[in-house]
């Protein structure tokens, strides 16, 4: 397919995200906003952006292509989930109903749910039929304005269930419009059908499984999670630093329950810490003096019912946040970006550029990603178009404005039939 350079405009507004450092609290009059203006595409990427009459006189003299949008019109960037597992078989519905009507994590899980339930079921899954359910969910993904998304192993377990799903990420991300990233999370539990102690299963990841993900280059991120039901930061320090040895980039499940995990992360020089909703005053200085992003997932406390990460702290304390949905079938089943990360910022009391920023340019910082996240020149050209006068119309309908159309490297991935909100 030929990528022909073009204009598109005039835009109400174009909300940059430019110009804004990766760490610390945003007041809404920080955000850049350009009124009538226009984006230039050249090659997938942003080649200027700017008032749209010039730019069209000079577009229209070098022949360009000039896409007219003729209705009120907001462009932002194409948000960027930085957490999720979106590669699974199954549903977990019946520990929603549980956990709801009163059963705990460990009566669940004894009677047959958690998430051991979801690795059965994603381990009987062939994998062409895990990769038609990324793809297919990766559809959603793109309604919702996500261009760039993150997503886990986690449910094999074994070297054959792990790669299995990797080669399903992998396959599936040839298909869908967006970029995936995978993440390794074989170390998301120790498996009930492994016999030895953690270590020796941590220890054949690293001699069996690692190399292998390495050597196809399935996946350039190792994650691990840090929680009394899993591992413990001791454990969980020793095998991230071998995975870092190996060339693996780094992210933590960490503090979601109980604290130890961010430590970890900060101790293994992560890229981020996710979840962090147990982090206390002492976790969220340590993470705000150092050079770990901060990953809140409201989708899960939605999902568990529980309370927030600690969003306004840790901006307070000028620590990097980026929001992501965690979608998973067992404790963030809703998967909904826009809505969670604009819920989060009604809780926590974020500003709209605190809440943008943490779904752009800080979710891509998260996945070690610079080339994307803002409107500006050298970006790639991900944005989305939504038929709203103002982009505080975007947080305010709280997911339930979707973008009117998706572009992904200078290319329309997504064109909605039904009108946005007024
Ligand atoms: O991020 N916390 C651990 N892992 C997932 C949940 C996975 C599951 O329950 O299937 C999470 O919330
Ligand atoms: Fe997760």
């Amino acid at each position: 397919m030929t990528h022909k350079p073009f204009l598109i405009g005039p835009f109400t507004q174009i909300l940059t995200l430019a110009g804004l450092p990766l760490k610390g609290a945003l007041k809404d009059d920080q955000l850049e906003c350009l009124a009538h203006a226009g984006i230039r595409v050249r090659a997938g990427v942003i080649e200027a952006v700017g008032p749209f009459t010039p730019m069209e006189k000079q577009a229209l003299r070098e022949g360009l292509e000039v896409i007219q949008i003729t209705e009120k019109a907001v462009v932002a960037p194409g948000w960027v989930d930085a957490h999720t597992h979106t590669c699974f078989a199954g549903s977990r519905a019946r520990d929603y109903a549980l956990r709801n009507s009163g059963s705990t994590y460990l009566e669940i899980a004894a009677t047959g749910g958690g998430i051991w339930d979801t690795v059965r079921q994603t381990r009987k899954a062939p994998e062409s039929s895990l990769e038609d359910r990324i793809v297919e969910r990766c559809r959603k993904f793109a309604a919702d304005g996500v261009t760039t998304l993150e997503i886990k192993s986690g449910y094999g377990l074994h070297s054959e269930g792990e790669l299995k799903m990797l080669r399903a990420i992998e396959k599936a991300g040839r298909r869908t419009g967006q970029d995936l990233v995978a993440t390794c999370l074989a170390a998301h539990m120790v498996p009930r059908d492994f016999s030895g102690t953690p270590e020796a299963y941590l220890d054949s990841l690293v001699n069996d499984l690692l190399p292998v993900v390495k050597s196809e280059g399935l996946a350039p991120r190792v994650d691990i999670f840090v929680e009394e039901s899993a591992f413990t930061p001791d454990q969980a320090l020793a095998y991230l630093k071998k995975a870092a040895a190996m060339g693996f980039d780094l992210t933590v499940h960490a503090d979601q329950f109980t604290t130890g995990g961010s430590r970890v992360a900060i101790q293994s020089g992560a890229r981020s810490a996710d979840h962090l909703e147990a982090s206390g005053p002492k976790e969220v200085q340590a993470l705000a003096e150092s050079g770990v992003i901060a990953v809140a997932l409201p989708g899960a406390s939605l999902g568990l019912g529980c309370g927030y990460t600690p969003a306004r702290a840790l901006l307070d304390a000028g620590a990097a946040l980026a929001i992501a949905s965690d979608y998973n079938p067992g404790s963030a089943p809703m998967g909904d970006l826009i809505a969670q990360a604009s819920i989060l910022g009604a809780s926590e009391k974020l500003s709209n550029a605190e809440v943008l920023a943490g779904v752009t340019f800080r979710a891509a910082a998260a996945l070690g990603l610079t080339d994307r996240g803002t409107l500006a020149p050298g970006s790639r050209a991900d944005f989305n178009i939504y038929h709203t006068e103002h982009y505080n119309e975007i947080t305010y309908h709280q997911g339930q404005l979707k973008p009117h159309s998706v572009w992904k490297d200078g290319r329309s991935i997504l064109e909605a039939k039904a009108e946005g909100h007024d």
